[in-house]
């Protein structure tokens, strides 16, 4: 481990198919003012909502709702919430739902007592904020994103293409608890089940290729990632079987909640080619990773054929007897392609709705990152993303 770094994370996690009853341990903490978000409706058809309702009701918590959050949320809708966080003089924001449910309910606990516009304070300049936050809850229904227990909040200006995520330094912008109820997640659609699965890895990945040293981080990682594929693999069969699903949500909060960064650089430029892409498509995260993953990974392997050989034989135990250090890699990246493939996601830009006019567009809008293992200029990514289209 090099470098000098701190690890704090406050989230407290509670697990289990009763662990909405701790709603009722952690209410009284907070003011009498309750702000309910959640998206589009998934909540009401499958019962999440009445039941969170009669634990705020039984509390004697005054509620006010943001209903209607969607998928990638705007930074329009982000207004919208604010408005009505400062009308209800709210004392805490509850998020019930998955990463943009989460992420967006961060974003209005900056925002409530900010006097400037947040999505130019936090998305474009990148400030901490300096005003008083509102504490923050999530009961989780949707696995990927770790947004549960870290500080990072995502949010696209549909106006400008541009879809951006901000974490935010302080780790009291990490929600102060976490209900994961892998049974809240059984009701998710096919394609959002794979797709938080591939974010889930990615995470990982992300942290993972960067870095030379010796490093406790990426023998975690390398055992999260067999965890994902292993449990992903049955999942994907047996949509329903809860060992499976519980493992996915479980892996999910630690691939995205600080621990595996620790001593790492980072790499984190297929999150912000596909949040690109996102911006232009409106695409689900998950599969915009998954279109740009392999014609990234494979530009940046001979940058560090080390790192890839590594994940080759203990993540995805490719035989190494005979071959070259470079056969080795591309056999890693060839079975985590068959792999994606089998959980049916969706593998090129094209298909989220990109077309070759977007290619620049989606370049200028692409972050440039420095922590992994090649620092790529603007043709490099105008020739990642037109391998990606098809
Ligand atoms: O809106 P409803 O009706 O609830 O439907 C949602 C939504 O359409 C549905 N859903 C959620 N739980 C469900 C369910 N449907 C049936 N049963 C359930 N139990 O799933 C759809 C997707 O939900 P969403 O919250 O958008 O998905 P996800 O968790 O993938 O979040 C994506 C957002 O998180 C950001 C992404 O960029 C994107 O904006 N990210 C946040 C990160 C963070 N905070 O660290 C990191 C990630 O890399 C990511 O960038
Ligand atoms: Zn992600």
């Amino acid at each position: 481990m090099l470098g000098n770094f701190f690890y704090c994370n406050p989230t407290k996690l509670y697990f289990g198919e009763d662990s909405l009853d701790f709603l009722n341990t952690e209410l009284p903490k907070y003011g009498k003012n309750v702000v309910l978000i959640y998206g589009g409706g998934s909540i009401k058809n499958n019962g999440i909502y009445d039941s969170v309702v009669k634990i705020l009701n039984a509390n004697g918590k005054n509620v006010a709702e943001i209903a209607g959050v969607m998928p990638n949320p705007t930074v329009d809708k982000l207004y919208e919430g604010i408005e009505i966080a400062r009308k209800h003089q709210a004392d805490f924001l509850l998020a019930v739902g998955g990463g943009s449910v989460c992420d967006y309910a961060k974003a209005v606990s900056v925002s409530v007592n900010c006097s400037e516009d947040p999505w130019e304070k936090y998305y474009i300049r990148f400030e901490e904020p300096d005003c008083e936050t509102l504490p923050v809850g999530c009961v989780l229904t949707m696995v990927g994103t770790g947004s549960e227990m870290n500080a990072g909040s995502v949010i696209t200006n549909p106006h400008t293409h541009r879809k951006i995520g901000h974490v935010f330094a302080d780790e009291k912008i990490m929600p102060k608890f976490a209900i994961l109820n892998p049974k809240f997640t059984l009701t998710l659609p096919h394609d959002q089940m794979v797709s938080g699965i591939y974010d889930i890895f990615n995470h990982i990945c992300e942290q993972y290729f960067s870095g030379e040293d010796d490093n406790v981080s990426d023998y975690i990682s390398e055992g999260l990632m067999r965890s994902v594929i292993h449990a992903s693999r049955i999942a994907n069969q047996d949509p329903q079987n809860y060992e499976a699903r519980s493992n996915i949500i479980w892996a999910a909060t630690w691939a995205l909640n600080t621990l595996v960064s620790r001593g790492k650089s980072t790499d984190w430029m297929v999150h912000m080619l596909g949040q690109s892409v996102g911006a232009y498509t409106n695409a689900t995260h998950g599969m915009t990773l998954a279109a740009v993953s392999l014609p990234y990974y494979r530009h940046i392997l001979p940058y560090g054929v080390q790192k890839f050989r590594r994940f080759a034989i203990n993540v995805w135990d490719v035989d190494p007897a005979g071959k070259t250090d470079e056969q080795i890699a591309h056999e890693g990246l060839a079975a985590m392609e068959s792999w994606m493939r089998e959980l049916g996601l969706v593998m090129n830009i094209s298909d989220l709705g990109a077309t070759p006019e977007m290619i620049d567009g989606i370049a200028d809008g692409t972050l440039i990152m420095n922590g992994g293992y090649k620092v790529l200029d603007r043709d490099e990514i105008i020739k990642i993303l037109k391998e990606s289209l098809s």
